[in-house]
C-alpha cells in the first residue's frame, strides 16, 4: 500500500494516516465492506508503529467508518453514515481544482437514459446477447496457446498485424474494394479511423462537409478538431448531390478555402437509414476529384443488408486516392474489439500511419490475432448471416409495429444496418417527445442529436431497431405511440395530454 505520509509534518502520523483512509472511503476508493490490512501489514509497509496504525483505526470506528471483528478484521462499514457519503476528492484541498482544469462542461448529451429490465431502449449498436461470446473465448485461447507470449507483445507494424491486413484486403475485395495489405491500417474502431484522418488533414477553422442529419459523434468529434462544419442535406437516396456541387462551386467562385474533407455515411446511414444511390456515389467522386476535397466514406454497417442489391462502395470507384475508406467490426461483430480499419492510398498513408504510431503505439494485438482467427477458420461469416437474419427479422418487426400503432408517423424502411429514421406527426417534438418516453420506459434518440442546429431534427427520432427481441419492439412501440399521443396537438392547439 502506497500511502503518502510525511514524518516532518507537524500533523501526527496518525492523523494523517486517518486522513488519507477517511477520503478513501467517502469518495469510494476503498469500496464499502471492503477489507483494510491488518494493523501489523500496514505498519510494516508504512514503516510506522502498529500503535499508529490502530489509533488511526480506532478514531474512523468511532466516526463509523470502519468497523473491526474479532476474526475477521476491519473493514470498510457496510452502511457509511450520511454525512461521510458523496465528499468529493477535492474536498480535501479546500473544495476547488487547479485553474488549468476549466469546466466540466462538454459536448455530452445532458442525461443517459432510464436503463433496467423493463426499459426498452431503441438506442446503443448491435445486440449484446447475439455476441458470439464463447465463441470468441475459445478462440483466444487457441491463439494464446498457439502463439504464446509473441500474441500479447506490440506487434511488428503500428499499421496493425500483417495476416488480419490480409483478411481485411479479402473482406473488402468481397465488396469490390481492391486493394493491396499495405493500403490498409488498423485503427480502434472506425471512430479512430476518423480522428487520425482529423488530426493529419483538419486544422482548427478549415470547413468540413458532413452530411446533415449525420452520426452524432462523428460531428462531435470534427468539432473538437476545430472544425468549420458545413451541413449537406440528406434525402432519401442519401446525401443531395446538388446541393454538394453548388456549395463546391461556390467555394471555387469565392477566395474561401476549398473544404478539408467530406465526411459522408453511404450505407444505411446514421441516422436517416438512407443509402446513397449508385449514380450519386459516381457523381460525388467526380466531384471530390475535380474540387480536390478528400472524402471520407465510412461503411460502419458494411455487409448488413437485408433487403435489395448492394451499391459498390465509392472507394471501388475511386483509383486516384480520394477517398477514405473506413470499416468496422463493432457493428457486424462487437464494438467492444475496438477493431476497425482504414484504407488509404498515396503519401498520406504513411502520415496516418504515424499519426496512429505516436497516438496508441498500435491496436491490441492480442484482439487481432483472435480477430484474424475468427475470420479465417469461418466463425465470423457464420455468425454474420445469423445476426443478418435476426436484424432484418427485427426491422421487419418495427416496421409493423410502427404502421399499427403510429400510422401517421414517417418510416421509409432502411434496407440494412441498425437504424430507422421515424417522422414524428405534426406538433410532437423531439425533446419533448424523449421525455415523455422516458417516462414511460422506452428510451430513443432525439432528432436533434444530428443535426448541426439542433433545433431543425425536432421533428425526428432515431430508433435501433437491431437491440431488441421482436415481442419488446412491439411493447416499445405502443408505449411510444402513448408517449407521441399525450403529446399530440388538439384542434384547440393545445396539447391533448391523452395517457
Ligand atoms: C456511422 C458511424 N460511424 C462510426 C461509428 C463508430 O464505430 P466504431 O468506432 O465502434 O467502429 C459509429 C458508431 O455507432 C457509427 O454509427
Amino acid at each position: 500500500v502506497r500511502i503518502p505520509l510525511d514524518p516532518d509534518s507537524r500533523v501526527p502520523l496518525y492523523r494523517q494516516l486517518e486522513g488519507w483512509l477517511r477520503d478513501a472511503i467517502t469518495t469510494g476508493a476503498l469500496p464499502v465492506d471492503s477489507r483494510l490490512p491488518s494493523s501489523r501489514a500496514l505498519a510494516a509497509d508504512l514503516g510506522v508503529s502498529r500503535v499508529t496504525v490502530g489509533t488511526a483505526y480506532a478514531e474512523l470506528e468511532s466516526a463509523g467508518l470502519v468497523v473491526a471483528a474479532v476474526g475477521s478484521g476491519t473493514r470498510v462499514a457496510p452502511v457509511l453514515p450520511t454525512t461521510a457519503v458523496g465528499a468529493a476528492p477535492g474536498d480535501r484541498r479546500g473544495g476547488t481544482w487547479p485553474a488549468w482544469q476549466g469546466s466540466a462542461e462538454t459536448s455530452e448529451p445532458a442525461e443517459a437514459g432510464p436503463r433496467g429490465p423493463d426499459v426498452v431502449a431503441f438506442t446503443g449498436v448491435g445486440d449484446p446477447a447475439a455476441y458470439p461470446v464463447a465463441e470468441f473465448g475459445r478462440t483466444i485461447r487457441q491463439v494464446l496457446a498457439r502463439e504464446g507470449a509473441a500474441a500479447l507483445s506490440y506487434g511488428p507494424d503500428p499499421a496493425g498485424d500483417p495476416s488480419l491486413r490480409r483478411t481485411v484486403t479479402q473482406l473488402l475485395a468481397s465488396q469490390g474494394i481492391g486493394v493491396p495489405p499495405e493500403s490498409v491500417l488498423i485503427t480502434s474502431g472506425s471512430q479512430q479511423a476518423l480522428a487520425l484522418v482529423c488530426q493529419v488533414l483538419v486544422r482548427p477553422g478549415d470547413t468540413v462537409l458532413v452530411e446533415e442529419p449525420t452520426y452524432d459523434l462523428a460531428l462531435r468529434l470534427l468539432r473538437a478538431a476545430g472544425a468549420q462544419l458545413v451541413g449537406v442535406p440528406v434525402d432519401g437516396h442519401g446525401l443531395r448531390i446538388d446541393v454538394l456541387a453548388d456549395l463546391l462551386e461556390g467555394h471555387r467562385l469565392s477566395d474561401r478555402p476549398r473544404p478539408r474533407l467530406l465526411y459522408v455515411v453511404p450505407n444505411f446511414q446514421n441516422p436517416t437509414g438512407a443509402s446513397l444511390s449508385g449514380s450519386r456515389r459516381h457523381a460525388l467522386l467526380e466531384l471530390a476529384r475535380v474540387h480536390g476535397v478528400p472524402v471520407f466514406e465510412d461503411d460502419f454497417a458494411g455487409d448488413l443488408r437485408y433487403s435489395g442489391r448492394a451499391t459498390p462502395p465509392i472507394k471501388s470507384l475511386d483509383d486516384g486516392g480520394h477517398v477514405l475508406y473506413a470499416g468496422t467490426f463493432s457493428k457486424l461483430l462487437m464494438p467492444g474489439l475496438r477493431i476497425g480499419y482504414l484504407v488509404v492510398d498515396g503519401p498520406v498513408r504513411r502520415r496516418l500511419v504515424e499519426a496512429k504510431q505516436v497516438t496508441d503505439l498500435g491496436t491490441s494485438l492480442l484482439l487481432q490475432r483472435a480477430l484474424d482467427r475468427f475470420v479465417t477458420v469461418g466463425r465470423y461469416q457464420t455468425y454474420l448471416r445469423r445476426t443478418g437474419r435476426l436484424y432484418r427479422e427485427r426491422r421487419d418487426a418495427l416496421r409493423g409495429a410502427l404502421a399499427e400503432h403510429l400510422p401517421d408517423a414517417g418510416f421509409a424502411l432502411p434496407a440494412g444496418g441498425l437504424f430507422g429514421w421515424v417522422a414524428l406527426p405534426a406538433g410532437v417534438r423531439s425533446d419533448a417527445l424523449l421525455r415523455a418516453a422516458r417516462d414511460r420506459g422506452v428510451d430513443v434518440a432525439p432528432g436533434s442529436r444530428f443535426f448541426l442546429r439542433p433545433e431543425d431534427g425536432g421533428g425526428h427520432i432515431r430508433l435501433n431497431f437491431a437491440v431488441q427481441p421482436k415481442e419488446r419492439i412491439a411493447a416499445g412501440v405502443v408505449r411510444l405511440a402513448a408517449a407521441v399521443d399525450s403529446l399530440r396537438v388538439t384542434p384547440s392547439g393545445t396539447s391533448s395530454r391523452r395517457q
